[in-house]
C-alpha cells in the first residue's frame, strides 16, 4: 500500500511538472533570429540584434501578445551561407519557432529563404535589399528597399550631384547583394549618358586590391561605385589613397558600419553611400528612437539598429493581429499590412512582399557619417 501511494504520488508530481512546463510553453511564442554576430559583417548582426532585442524588450515589459510573451533565439551564421541554411533549419526543426527574423546580407537570406518556405514559417530579412529574396516564395517577406531603387539613387546622384561621366565600378562577385546593385547602378547610370570605364571584380574576404586599383586609376575616373560590405570596402579605400586615387568612392547600404572608418582612416572624405535612415533625421519616431537606444546601448543606432527594430515592430504587429499565432495566420496578417509608421518610414508590403520606403544619400567626412538628401521612391 505504501509502494502503490508512493507511485501515486510521483506520478502526480510528474503529470503536474509536464503540465506546467506546458502551461508555460503556452505563453511564450518562440520566435527566431539568425544574423552574423561574428566574421568580417559582425557589426550587421550585432546591431540587428541589438535593434530586435530593444523592440522585444519594451513589448515585453509591456505585457506581450494577448498575455503571452515573445522569447527571440538568436543563432550566428559567421556571416556564411551554409550556416544560414543550417541555422533557419535548426530554428525551424527543433526550436519550433513561429516565425524568422533575418538576415542582413542577400545572399544569406537567399540561402534561408528556401528553408523558411518549404517548412511554411514566415520569415522577416530587416535589411537584405536583392530582388530575388522575396522571390523564393510567399512566406519570405523584407522591410526595407530594394537594390533596383538604390542603384537608382546612387546613378542618379552621379549624374546630377558630382557630374560624374566616367565612373568604375569594383563588385565582389561572390555577393548576390554587390552583383545586383552593381547592375542597377550600371543601368541608370547608363541611361544617362554616363559611361561605365572599368567594371571590375574582387572576392569577398580578399585584402589586396591593388590590382584592380591601377587599372583604374589608368582611366581618368571621376568616381568609383564599390558596392560591397564596409570591411573590403575600408580595405580598399585606403589603398585607393595610397595609390593616389582622388576620385570619390560611392556606394550602398553595405558601407553602413561604424567599423568602416577604423579601417578606411580619412581615405572614404567626400565619398557617398545610399542608406536606410539617418539618425540625424529630425522625425519626431527616429528621435524617440534614438534616445530609447541610447539609453540602453549606449551609442547612436546604426540603420542596421534602425532595421532590425523595425522589422520586429512588423512581426509584432503582424502577431496582435492573429488569433492563435499560427505561421499562417502571421504570413496573411503580414501581407495585410499598409502605412505601418515605422522608424525607417513607413512600411507597406507590395505585392512582391517588399516594402517601398525612401533611401538617404550619406557624405563620409572626418571619420563621420552626415545626411545629404532623402529620396522617395
Ligand atoms: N542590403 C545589404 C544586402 O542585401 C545588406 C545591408 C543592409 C548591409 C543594410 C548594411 C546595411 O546584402
Amino acid at each position: 500500500m505504501k509502494t502503490l501511494n508512493k507511485m501515486f504520488l510521483v506520478i502526480f508530481a510528474l503529470t503536474f511538472f509536464v503540465m506546467c512546463t506546458k502551461q508555460e510553453d503556452k505563453n511564450i511564442l518562440k520566435i527566431g533570429e539568425f544574423g552574423s554576430l561574428t566574421g568580417s559583417e559582425a557589426t550587421f548582426g550585432v546591431s540587428t540584434h541589438e535593434g530586435i532585442m530593444l523592440a522585444i524588450d519594451e513589448l515585453n515589459a509591456a505585457g506581450g501578445i494577448q498575455g503571452k510573451k515573445l522569447k527571440i533565439i538568436t543563432v550566428d551564421d559567421q556571416g556564411k551561407a551554409e550556416e544560414a541554411a543550417t541555422a533557419v533549419t535548426k530554428l525551424i526543426t527543433s526550436d519550433g519557432v513561429i516565425a524568422i527574423l533575418g538576415e542582413v546580407a542577400s545572399s544569406r537570406s537567399l540561402a534561408a529563404a528556401p528553408i523558411a518556405q518549404r517548412y511554411q514559417i514566415p520569415m522577416i530579412s530587416p535589411s537584405s535589399t536583392n530582388p530575388k529574396v522575396t522571390q523564393v516564395g510567399d512566406y519570405i517577406f523584407r522591410t526595407c528597399f530594394i537594390d533596383p531603387f538604390q542603384g537608382k539613387v546612387m546613378a542618379n546622384f552621379a549624374i546630377h550631384k558630382l557630374k560624374a561621366k566616367r565612373v568604375a565600378i569594383l563588385r565582389d562577385v561572390k555577393s548576390d547583394y554587390s552583383v545586383g546593385l552593381a547592375e542597377f547602378f550600371k543601368k541608370t547610370f547608363e541611361e544617362n549618358g554616363g559611361k561605365i570605364v572599368s567594371d571590375i571584380s574582387y572576392t569577398g574576404g580578399d585584402v589586396e586590391f591593388k590590382a584592380q586599383l591601377t587599372t583604374i586609376r589608368s582611366k581618368k575616373v571621376d568616381a568609383i561605385f564599390v558596392p560591397g560590405y564596409y570591411t573590403e570596402v575600408g580595405l580598399i579605400a585606403r589603398q585607393a589613397k595610397e595609390l593616389g586615387i582622388k576620385a570619390p568612392l560611392l556606394g550602398g547600404d553595405g558601407w553602413d558600419s561604424e567599423r568602416l572608418t577604423e579601417i578606411a582612416g580619412n581615405a572614404l572624405d567626400n565619398s557617398y553611400f545610399s542608406n536606410h535612415y539617418s539618425p540625424e533625421s529630425t522625425d519626431p519616431k527616429v528621435i524617440d528612437f534614438v534616445s530609447r537606444y541610447k539609453k540602453v546601448y549606449g551609442k547612436i543606432p546604426d540603420g542596421l539598429a534602425a532595421m532590425g527594430y523595425d522589422a520586429a515592430l512588423i512581426l509584432i504587429e503582424a502577431l496582435k493581429q492573429t488569433k492563435n499565432q499560427t505561421p499562417q495566420e502571421i504570413r496573411a496578417a503580414l501581407a495585410n499590412i499598409k502605412n505601418f509608421q515605422a522608424v525607417t518610414g513607413n512600411i507597406s508590403f507590395n505585392d512582391q512582399r517588399d516594402a517601398e520606403k525612401a533611401a538617404v544619400v550619406i557624405v563620409v567626412k572626418n571619420k563621420k557619417f552626415s545626411f545629404i538628401e532623402t529620396v522617395h521612391p
